[in-house]
């Protein structure tokens, strides 16, 4: 599933930015280097922090913006992947991080629970999974979004883990969208 939303302007913004606060936050539970998986990575803030910090990075996007954004990293420790969540084959037991920041929402609904499952499948034991789900709470904001989940919902995913983190926030960009934001770490058993 190719992505048709153009996201130049959201990579124009972001491309430059710091790494995301609960990536830097997850990567402290991280004792081992090795292989991490950027989910929906889009302009690359956080894949470039996790090749300083020495990680191999594999980068799914569904966007063909992503090429352009991963030919400007000359990086052998980099795999980028122009491919949806819902058709990426997960590898089993392989990585140390799988982080997904800001992306889970625009999961199709019929796939979220498998998507959930292969990404913690994918972590090897004691691998971190770090990501933010949106909640509906403004029903008028015109969003992207596909999925919200609720805070229990999250949690009833995420309880064959540790739950190391798990924080609301309310977040509003501009004044016409206004949502709740659940922001989670936890680690697998
Ligand atoms: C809001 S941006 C977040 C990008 C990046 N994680 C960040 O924090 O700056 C959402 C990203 O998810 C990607 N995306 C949306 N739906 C996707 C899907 N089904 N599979 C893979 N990537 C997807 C978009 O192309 C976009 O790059």
């Amino acid at each position: 599933m190719m992505d048709k939303v153009d996201w130049s302007e959201w990579y124009d913004l972001t491309r430059a930015k710091s790494p995301s606060r609960l990536l830097v936050e997850a990567l402290s539970y991280v004792k081992d280097t090795g292989k991490v998986i950027d989910i929906g990575g889009g302009a690359l803030k956080d894949t470039r922090y996790l090749l300083q910090k020495g990680f191999d990075v594999t980068v799914i996007d569904n966007s063909p913006l992503l090429e352009k954004e991963a030919s400007a990293i000359n990086n052998e420790r980099l795999h980028p992947f122009v491919i949806s969540f819902e058709d990426f084959h997960f590898p089993i037991n392989d990585y140390v991080l799988a982080s997904a920041m800001q992306c889970l929402s625009y999961c199709e609904p019929a796939h979220f629970s498998r998507v959930i499952i292969d990404i913690k499948s994918s972590l090897k034991e004691g691998g971190i999974f770090c990501g933010q789900i949106y909640d509906e709470y403004d029903q008028n904001s015109k969003s992207l979004h596909k999925t919200y989940k609720t805070a229990d919902e999250i949690r009833e995913y995420l309880k064959d883990m540790e739950l190391i983190l798990f924080k609301e926030e309310e977040t509003e960009e501009g004044r016409t969208k206004h949502w709740r934001i659940y922001n989670f770490i936890a680690r697998k058993k």
